[in-house]
């Protein structure tokens, strides 16, 4: 599977189409911009870590069941592509 089928089946819900955290389901605290320099600013591995093991306490599960790493690699890999230079939408720029 593609990283982007990925995303769409199992991250969109929450993330939103764009990785904007603007999916349909809202939670507290809220989902993570993905686009944002939070998270692209942090190193692959780090990014692997939130997703294999979950962020405790947030709505961020731990999919290290549900994928492999493989697969978490393919899906970092189209968050990645969601970085504003890509993307190119309002509020790209922005620091
Ligand atoms: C049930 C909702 C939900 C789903 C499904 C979900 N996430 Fe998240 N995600 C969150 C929330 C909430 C946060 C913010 C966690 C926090 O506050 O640190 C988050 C944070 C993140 C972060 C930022 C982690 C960090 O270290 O800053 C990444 C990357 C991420 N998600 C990727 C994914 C990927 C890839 C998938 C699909 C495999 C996915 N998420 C599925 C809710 C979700």
């Amino acid at each position: 599977m593609s990283g982007r089928v990925i995303y769409s089946t199992t991250c969109i819900r929450c993330h939103g189409v764009k990785g904007k955290g603007d999916g349909q389901m809202k939670f507290t605290p809220p989902v993570a911009d993905l686009t944002s320099p939070a998270v692209q600013g942090k190193l692959d591995a780090r990014l692997f870590k939130s997703v294999h093991d979950g962020k405790q306490n947030t709505a961020m599960g731990a999919w290290r069941e549900a994928l492999t790493d493989d697969e978490i690699w393919d899906v970092l890999a189209y968050v990645r592509t969601l970085a504003p230079e890509r993307t190119g939408g309002m509020g790209s720029g922005l620091r």
